[in-house]
């Protein structure tokens, strides 16, 4: 008899917590298939490095790690972030008084697509807890941010970030991304869509027991209202970046198709990032396995 090895059980364990919506969409999806859905099911189980930005407005890298002296590892995507070998840094003093931020190694990737240039103008539509509105306004500290959230509650976590790393180069707002006044164009434009979150499961194991494919097509018909409107915001030339942290490709690719198919000033730029990924005509999609992080799809479209 062939005996059950330690993977099979973890691989047997996680499927447990799935659901049979998750493995039927993307065993039967040529995006993905079975050897795909195994090894996404796989990497659920293994733990997820920290990862943090330094927030050079009150300090360096070289500073911080004197002063800290965690074990990292520089992040070859995104300048002055690390992995490190500290799971609580979020409780820990240095984070407390905005020494530096904890965001997800591959939640960084869509902020630095944005590619901003001195004194850019960007608005951020959906913005809370803040973690990408913090990267840009730290990145583009002679520039102006405008971050956008519709949840008030969330909104709240967004101005006690902002006002935790000591950004002063920030305005709050609290629109539907779908009504963001239409007052001024802007030089960049991140439309981090809310989304089904299935590419956060290594964190979230229940985001994989409760997911759902009508779920998705919902949530995919706000994304392709949303980036209309995203779009109608920028300043000729502009760059719009739309990034996920989820995996269909409802919510992804289809996305971008239908603001192509509406806006003909919109076109797909490459991404040239430090990241071990996936590209397609549309944008990156990183998943566990390429730089061991969790899920993330991003995408760049510039204004003609
Ligand atoms: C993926 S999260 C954003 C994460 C954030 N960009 C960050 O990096 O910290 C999506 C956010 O969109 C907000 N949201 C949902 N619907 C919205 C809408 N119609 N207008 C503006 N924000 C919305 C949610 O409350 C949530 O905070």
């Amino acid at each position: 008899m062939r005996k059950t090895n330690i993977t099979d059980i973890k691989v047997k364990a996680v499927r447990n917590l799935s659901n049979p919506d998750f493995l039927e969409y993307h065993k039967n999806n040529d995006a993905f298939g079975d050897e795909w859905t195994e090894k996404f099911l796989e990497y659920v189980n293994i733990p997820l490095r920290k990862s943090i930005r330094i927030n050079t407005l009150k300090i360096s890298p070289d500073d911080f790690f004197k002063n800290f002296p965690y074990e990292h590892t520089q992040i070859l995507w995104c300048e002055n972030a690390y992995f490190i070998d500290e799971q609580k840094i979020g409780l820990k003093i240095e984070h407390a008084v905005g020494l530096c931020y904890a965001q997800e190694a591959s939640a960084m990737l869509a902020a630095e697509a944005l590619d901003i240039a001195n004194n850019d103008v960007v608005l951020d539509l959906c913005a809370a807890p803040g973690s990408k509105t913090t990267q840009v306004a730290i990145k583009n500290f002679s520039g102006t941010i405008v971050a956008n959230e519709l949840n008030l509650k969330r909104a709240q976590a967004l101005i006690a970030n902002v006002s935790r790393l000591g950004i002063m180069n920030c305005i709050i707002t609290n629109y539907d991304a779908c009504k963001f006044p239409d007052l001024f164009k802007f030089d960049r434009v991140l439309l981090d869509a809310p989304c089904s979150s299935l590419g956060t499961s290594r964190k979230n194991k229940e985001i994989l027991k409760t997911w759902g494919y009508k779920f998705s097509l919902a949530v995919s018909k706000v994304q392709k209202k949303m980036i209309l409107d995203a779009f109608s915001h920028l300043k000729k030339g502009g760059i719009l970046v739309y990034s996920t942290c989820t995996t269909p490709t409802e919510e992804n690719e289809d996305v971008i198709k239908f603001l192509i198919n509406n806006r003909s000033d919109a076109e797909v730029e490459k991404i040239d990032l430090k990241v071990n990924c996936e590209k397609n005509e549309y944008g990156i999609r990183v998943y566990p396995w390429h730089n061991d992080t969790e899920t993330a799809f991003v995408s760049k479209i510039r204004k003609k």
